[in-house]
């Protein structure tokens, strides 16, 4: 698989990311199994196999174990961890007590949660860090203290945001020296409004239209890179069973399937290549812990490559289920 730099910063990045938000089981306080371990193992060396190089956690990912899990692999394979540009998150905390779930980037929480991943991880360092959802009462120069430590540690090479709009990222961005390197939002052909945001400009019809203004483009401008998670519309295009879902969704899922047989590939590497099509250069962040599943997403580049704008077009229009404006 063709790598692309992670913007000027450095790091080589498959186009596909592994999302290892399965790994470790159910979200519980139960013990890892060995059955999880062997799953994951087996997702891993599939997507290794097909040449995926990053790979996406986040501390909360099934309560801790998700990298608790990572890090058992981690152990076993010596020199395994230098091959692989890790990703994790935090600032999302579980509700305890009386106190509901919430987010959180104070200073001691993201040094905390870091040094956390790290221990389940079994890693020295981070290569990126995401700030997982906008915290409401995030204060720049805390955040970028925090930032600071972890990079003058080597406890984490690069910094990112997660679900954050144009005006939270310039916000953060003040404070930081060092340019942010990531958004990870949630785009797929089932959540298309990172698209309707733009094609409804000077349209009533788009009021309704739920994405940051301008995004897309802010993110290009500046170098940041797109991150899709939910990508593969949990597969609802790719063989999911469709009850009860509405007649836009279960036509694209037909349109798909046609497509891959016309084209000899499989429906994950149409719905990916769709994404990956576009400008953006976006990288998907694949979550599927199933390893047939992961080397049918092989073709996806390659699809991306061969997609006509009219075949691009076919597919917006019927997951959209409306003409365009
Ligand atoms: N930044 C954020 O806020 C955020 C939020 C959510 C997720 N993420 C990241 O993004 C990654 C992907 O997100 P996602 O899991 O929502 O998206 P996804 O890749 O669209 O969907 C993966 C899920 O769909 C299931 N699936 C896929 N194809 C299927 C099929 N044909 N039939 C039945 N089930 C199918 C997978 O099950 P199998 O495992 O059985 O294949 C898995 O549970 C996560 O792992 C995580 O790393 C980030």
């Amino acid at each position: 698989m063709k790598r692309i730099p992670i913007q000027q910063r450095g790091i080589e990045a498959s186009r596909l990311i592994l999302g290892c938000m399965p790994f470790g089981g159910g979200w519980n306080r139960d013990p890892l199994t060995e059955e999880d371990v062997l799953k994951a193992e087996k997702a891993i060396e599939a997507a290794l196999s097909i040449g995926i190089s990053m790979y996406d956690h986040a501390n909360i990912y099934t309560m801790g174990k998700a990298e608790e899990t990572f890090g058992r692999i981690l152990k076993a394979r010596p020199g395994l961890r230098e091959q692989l540009i890790i990703q994790s998150k935090c600032g999302i905390r579980f509700g305890e007590g009386d106190v509901p779930g919430r987010f959180d980037f104070s200073k001691e929480h993201i040094l905390e949660a870091v040094n956390d991943s790290l221990r389940r991880l079994n890693v020295d360092y981070l290569d990126v860090l995401l700030l997982h959802r906008p915290d409401p009462l995030m204060e720049p120069d805390e955040v970028a203290e925090a930032f600071g430590k972890l990079k003058s540690s080597g406890k984490v090479k690069y910094f990112g945001v997660s679900n954050m709009s144009a005006a939270q990222i310039r916000f953060l961005q003040r404070a930081l020296p060092d340019q942010l390197a990531v958004n990870q939002l949630e785009m797929s052909l089932s959540r298309l409004d990172w698209l309707d945001q733009g094609v409804h400009v000077n349209q009533p019809v788009g009021a309704s239209v739920n994405f940051s203004e301008g995004l897309m483009e802010y993110c290009q401008m500046e170098n940041i890179q797109i991150q899709a998670w939910g990508p593969l519309s949990q597969g609802k295009f790719t063989g999911r069973s469709l009850e009860g879902e509405p007649e836009n969704i279960q036509q694209t899922a037909a349109l798909v399937q046609r497509m891959a047989a016309e084209k000899e590939t499989t429906p994950e590497a149409i719905v990916l290549g769709w994404l990956m099509r576009h400008p953006a250069g976006i990288q998907p962040v694949i979550g599927t812990a199933n390893a047939e599943r992961i080397l049918a997403c092989q073709d996806a580049e390659r699809q991306a490559q061969l997609m006509t704008r009219d075949e691009w077009y076919t597919l917006y229009v019927s997951a959209r289920g409306n003409n365009m404006p």
